[in-house]
């Protein structure tokens, strides 16, 4: 794979600092893009080779998932280095090789910020298990005494996220909490020392060039942990606990907006001023403050990726959360797959989930996506259609890296090749992320379909191949042609941040299952998530995603994009 860069007519990014508002965000989990030097893990030089295919692609920025220093022991959301990239994956000069040839081809650069915990291989971590209880180096993390004799049982019964206890044990009575696997200790955000570090990694990162942060776990950073193990509540008490009013022990806590005001003054001392996306996994009502233009500017919106693909329920979320941009001077993000849940594309090829909104729904894994069977077809066309019309919404759309291919979820990885916590933490119960981590498709053929020169670090399945960029690749009816169509001619008629509904008549009531708007400048959508056919609300057919019917009118699974 080579790294030269063809890249004749070099753009110039503006100094707009509104670029995000409306952009669409490719999110490239580096490791499993695109790997340079074969040794089966992707890279950033991998990254650098396939900026042509970015920029084909359409998209305004990229968005890359850790790449520093890392045990993996949660696919690099255990940072070992914050201000480094992990040796496997390149250096910092390939880092800044990426940067120029991504800002040359008009593409803006996002990072990921992981700022609730280390992982235990941290130089912080490393003093605080070598220093004494009650020293200053423990005092960056949340130790506690555990209870017993000699500390020997655990502050309090709080689980892990990931599943299993949150505390460890140190072996001298005393106890660390995390709220993700063991190897990512919960950093101690009173601690000024910490918030002092954390502003030194944005501006390193911001001043070689970085656009933006993704910021992970945005609303767990502070937390109020009692220093006496005998005042911490049970994990039955937090779970009863609301988590609207800003006071829950531990997530969601007022606080933390202190934090980010002082990372929006770091963010404003740039031209443009950095920005930033908070990954926060709270109640719509809660996003505007993390949304803030004195906080970190946008928040991760995930209601349409936790919804079933039903119309009414779409046209809710839609709404509720223009309403919710326009109040927060924020603009709002759409996202239906990410590095965390099963691809779109297989889940709108399960049965409909009903009542169970968990957000990766994974159990079905287990059983080697054989149980319930997974309507592929099915998936594919709910995914192309749902995406096409998320592409029309005012605000930023969040693309995860394969969804342009119409990538399936990988549900039958043998045990001995996972690599997530959540599966290992929870046996038997959720199947984890690893399925839609699998290295991307680029080739038909060869030994990792083009991934790289060697196998990848989780195995492709051999049905990757018809996914394949080159499958596709100048294929009018492939998924790519559908995504690169969309994001060329979004960039030609996005437009305002506002929309009207269109009420669209179908025959015996099909009307129901569809969804219609129409922005500012004419650009109509209509989304027919039913099986029935539904009229055009226009004529001139700008793209669709499947074949219309041939009286013209809108077949069910279907999208469209008209102008009136
Ligand atoms: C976020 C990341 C996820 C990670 C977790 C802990 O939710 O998206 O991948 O496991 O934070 O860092």
């Amino acid at each position: 794979m080579t790294t030269v860069l063809e890249t004749p007519d070099a753009v110039t990014l503006t100094d707009d600092p509104t670029w995000w508002r409306q952009a669409a965000v490719y999110q490239i989990y580096p490791r499993s893009f695109a790997d340079s030097d074969g040794d089966g893990v992707g890279d950033l030089r991998g990254v650098t080779a396939k900026v042509p295919y970015l920029r084909e692609l359409g998209v305004d920025a990229v968005w890359l998932s850790p790449f520093y220093p890392s045990a993996l022991a949660d696919g690099g959301y255990d940072v070992d280095d914050y201000r480094d990239v992990d040796p496997r994956l390149g250096t910092l000069a390939d880092f800044d090789e990426m940067v120029a040839a991504l800002h040359a081809a008009g593409l803006r650069v996002v990072v990921d910020l992981v700022p609730n915990h280390t992982s235990d291989r941290h130089a912080w971590f490393r003093e605080a298990l070598a220093s004494p209880k009650g020293s200053a180096a423990r005092a960056r993390y949340l130790f506690r005494d555990g209870l017993g004799e000699h500390g020997e049982l655990p502050p309090s019964d709080w689980t892990s996220t990931f599943g299993g206890p949150g505390w460890e044990p140190v072996g001298d009575g005393q106890w660390y909490m995390h709220f993700f696997a063991k190897e990512q200790p919960d950093l101690d955000w009173t601690n000024p020392e910490v918030r002092e570090d954390f502003l030194a990694t944005l501006r390193f990162w911001s001043d070689r060039g970085v656009d933006g942060f993704r910021v992970d776990v945005a609303h767990g950073l502070v937390k109020d942990v009692a220093a006496d193990a005998a005042d911490l509540p049970t994990q039955a008490e937090l779970d009863a606990r609301t988590t609207l009013d800003g006071q829950h022990p531990l997530w969601d806590r007022d606080e933390v907006h202190e934090v980010y005001a002082g990372w929006r003054a770091v963010f404003e001392e740039y031209r443009p001023a950095r920005t930033a996306v908070a990954e926060a996994w709270v109640a719509p009502t809660r996003r505007a403050r993390y949304a803030s233009s004195a906080g970190l500017g946008q928040a991760f919106n995930f209601d349409l990726l936790e919804a079933d693909p039903d119309a009414r329920s779409f046209r809710e979320i839609i709404s509720r959360n223009l309403r919710a941009a326009e109040e927060s001077g924020s603009s709002t993000t759409w996202v239906f797959s990410n590095h965390d849940v099963v691809r779109h594309a297989t889940r709108y090829g399960l049965p409909p989930r009903g009542d169970d909104t968990t957000k990766a729904g994974t159990a079905w894994l287990l059983s080697g996506g054989a149980e319930p069977v997974v309507d592929v077809a099915r998936g594919l066309r709910l995914a192309r259609a749902a995406t096409l019309a998320m592409l029309a919404l005012p605000g930023s759309a969040y693309l995860y890296q394969g969804e342009e291919l119409g990538l399936q979820e990988v549900p039958d990885i043998p045990h001995a090749e996972r690599q997530d916590p959540s599966y290992f933490r929870n046996p038997g119960v959720d199947a984890g992320r690893d399925g839609c981590r699998v290295p991307l498709p680029w080739t038909t053929s060869g030994p990792s379909h083009g991934f790289g020169e060697a196998g990848a670090h989780l195995p492709q399945p051999a049905w990757f191949a018809a996914y394949a960029v080159e499958a596709q690749d100048g294929d009018p009816a492939s998924t790519l042609t559908l995504y690169r169509r969309a994001l060329a001619l979004r960039h030609e008629l996005q437009t305002g941040e506002r929309l009207e509904w269109l009420e669209v008549d179908g025959a015996g009531g099909a009307g129901a299952d569809v969804l219609a708007f129409e922005r500012p400048n004419g650009w109509r959508v209509v989304l027919n998530l039913g099986s029935g056919a539904v009229d055009l609300p226009g004529s001139e057919v700008l793209l669709a995603s499947g074949p219309l019917g041939a009286d013209g009118r809108l077949p069910g699974e279907t999208a469209v994009w008209l102008r009136a």
